[in-house]
């Protein structure tokens, strides 16, 4: 299959909703505490927070998405003038096809060159770290979008139910090792939807990675993205994965170790992202709603996307008594 079929198969599959998980992410098992006297104002709290060194208006990354094709340019020009007009972190599609086709380098160097200042973090497969890789592929993954980190997703289910997806998975962690030796900006490792355990978060810790983003169950299951590609339609890996909740609780001891934590796997609300910073995490990421929104109702629909999200956070923050997204805690919760 060629990988622009599979990019065009992977939007569709994902805009509409139809691939979301049955089984939830866990924060519909939290509250947050009420606080009827928070001394706050609304104008006067700060919804920003950081990430890997650099100050953000929120505490959300726009996860990883697209590239390499005609309209995966046109929606990462989009993306980044979006996330560069409102100071946010933005992450790219996995960049493998441009390491295979240079002529579609440009489907992703377009974010860069429409916004220079952006926080902006390359993409690639963990699998695609052993197979032959050279400095000179790092230097090419970087380099061509001037990326600010690099962000190695990690996939084997999505692999696995993929008719065409790879079966060896042999030889990630030191290809992670090597990168993170290589790269020259920070590593980020990712799962794509079906979580990082504590005991794999704890590895990559050791393997020098500076920031873990579970990317956990619960929201968008690339299980049953790639189910409905096959030609047998076998679905019986749509729930697999690690629930949201239960990887940021198994991975909060990272920050301790000065590793970043970033949730992500069905962050929907302004409530998940606060539930979220209050179970240990320091940032979140959203893919799906983000391009769904860009998909549906391009820059319009993610402008009032945003607003209505950095609203929300608002009044959450005053309304848990928090000053800002960092002074979250565990006493700001309740779990059921
Ligand atoms: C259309 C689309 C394409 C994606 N492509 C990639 C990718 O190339 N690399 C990657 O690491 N993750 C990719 N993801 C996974 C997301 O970054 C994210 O981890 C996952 O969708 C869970 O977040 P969500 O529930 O907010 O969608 C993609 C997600 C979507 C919706």
């Amino acid at each position: 299959m060629d990988i622009r079929d599979r990019k065009h198969d992977h939007i569709e599959l994902t805009v509409d909703g139809r691939s979301a998980y049955a089984v939830p992410t866990g924060f519909e098992r939290i509250r947050l505490v009420h606080n009827a006297l928070p001394e706050l104002s609304y104008d006067g709290v700060s919804t920003a927070a950081s990430l890997l060194g650099r100050r953000f208006r929120l505490p959300v990354l726009i996860s990883s998405m697209t590239g390499g094709t005609a309209r995966a340019a046109g929606l990462n020009e989009i993306l980044a003038r979006f996330c560069a007009d409102n100071d946010l972190p933005m992450g790219l599609g996995s960049q493998r096809a441009m390491l295979e086709k240079s002529e579609l380098e440009a489907s992703f160097a377009i974010a860069r060159q429409v916004a220079p200042d952006l926080f902006l973090a390359a993409n690639i497969g963990g699998q695609e770290l052993t197979k032959g890789w050279t400095t000179d592929h790092t230097r090419r993954l970087i380099g061509s979008v001037r990326a600010d980190a690099v962000i190695v997703h990690l996939n084997p289910l999505q692999e696995l139910v993929q008719p065409e997806g790879d079966r060896d998975f042999r030889g990630i962690a030191d290809g992670i090792a090597r990168l993170v030796d290589d790269a020259g900006v920070p590593v980020v490792v990712k799962e794509t939807g079906a979580g990082i355990s504590g005991a794999v978060g704890l590895r990559l810790a050791d393997l020098g990675v500076r920031a873990v983003d579970v990317a956990g169950a619960g929201g968008t299951s690339w299980g049953k993205v790639e189910a409905f590609r096959r030609p047998d339609g076998d679905h019986r890996f749509d729930d697999w994965g690690i629930p949201t909740v239960d990887c940021i609780q198994q991975n909060a001891p990272l920050t301790r170790r000065g590793v970043e934590l970033i949730a992500s796997g069905g962050i929907r609300t302004a409530e998940d992202i606060a539930k979220a910073l209050a179970l240990g995490a320091t940032f979140t990421g959203i893919a799906q709603p983000v391009m769904a929104a860009a998909v549906q109702g391009g820059r319009e629909a993610l402008d009032t996307w945003l607003a209505t999200l950095e609203r929300h956070l608002r009044m959450v923050l005053v309304l848990t008594g928090a000053a800002e997204p960092a002074a979250l805690d565990r006493t700001h919760l309740r779990i059921f």
